[in-house]
């Protein structure tokens, strides 16, 4: 059949993601939990006999480790793998390293879940004698400097990752490429709005729980074939229990309370 299949996977619980910390492009790594979901995504996948040609993912390790892991369970360690700072989680400016309950204590719930859900509102700038501007991080010195954020909103984030979208991913979909992509929940959700055509409103309530593959088939347009198992408002399937998966998308929601 003329159709594709594009395999999605949020990495694995990170440090920072079990102790409530907004992390961004804070470089943390997986905790013991996180390296256990990517190894479980990893089987998953090859459970379903899902196969792939090429990898994509960012310049942070906690999205790289888990790609690993998923590589090393599909006996794919072999294939190429793309990475790029425009797969990395939205940057969250000078929230990065804060408890998301103590900001909530701070600032209140609403102007937190704006910072953290809604489209167009960037959280607070980093400050321009941070430490971790990404202007003086190895990992960015191959980057133009006027596409390095201090922060994003989803909109930015998703724009940004579009880029590579539409010149890279996207063409290596269409000449049949078999494409498995490990990236971020901020990036995942930009990805599911342009192929979901989810509206700025209804993208609030979204949210991607670490370490659970997510399978779409898209047809010859690249436009997405809802699934019979998809949770709306995502026309892909999750690999997996679905109890489990609506608990761990409920503790992503949670993480503010
Ligand atoms: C982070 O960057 O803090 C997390 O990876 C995503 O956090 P969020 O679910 O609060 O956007």
């Amino acid at each position: 059949d003329d159709t594709y299949t594009l395999v999605v996977v949020r990495h694995g619980e990170s440090t920072w993601n079990n102790e409530n910390r907004f992390t961004g492009w804070k470089d943390v790594p997986l905790s013991d939990k996180g390296q256990e979901e990517a190894a479980q995504s990893g089987e998953l996948i090859a459970e379903s006999g899902l196969t792939f040609d090429v990898a994509y993912t960012s310049v942070l390790k906690r999205a790289i480790n888990t790609l690993w892991c998923i590589l090393e369970k599909t006996d794919l360690m072999w294939i190429p793998v793309n990475r790029s700072w425009r797969l990395n989680e939205r940057h969250y400016g000078a929230l990065q390293g804060l408890d998301k309950k103590e900001t909530v204590a701070k600032h209140g719930m609403d102007q937190v879940m704006i910072w953290r859900r809604s489209y167009t509102t960037p959280p607070p700038l980093l400050a321009d004698d941070s430490d971790d501007l990404p202007q003086n991080d190895r990992k960015y010195a191959g980057v133009d400097p006027a596409d390095l954020p201090r922060a994003e909103s989803l909109k930015l984030t998703k724009d940004r990752f579009l880029v590579e979208w539409e010149n890279e991913i996207a063409p290596a979909i269409k000449s049949g490429k078999r494409i498995l992509i490990v990236a971020h929940g901020n990036t995942i959700r930009g990805l599911c709005q342009h192929l979901d055509e989810i509206s700025d409103e209804d993208i609030v309530g979204l949210d991607i729980p670490t370490g659970v593959p997510l399978v779409f088939t898209l047809d010859k347009d690249l436009k997405p074939i809802t699934h019979p198992e998809a949770i709306p408002p995502l026309s892909a399937r999750y690999l997996g229990d679905v109890s489990g998966i609506r608990a761990r998308i409920e503790a992503v929601k949670a993480q503010t309370k």
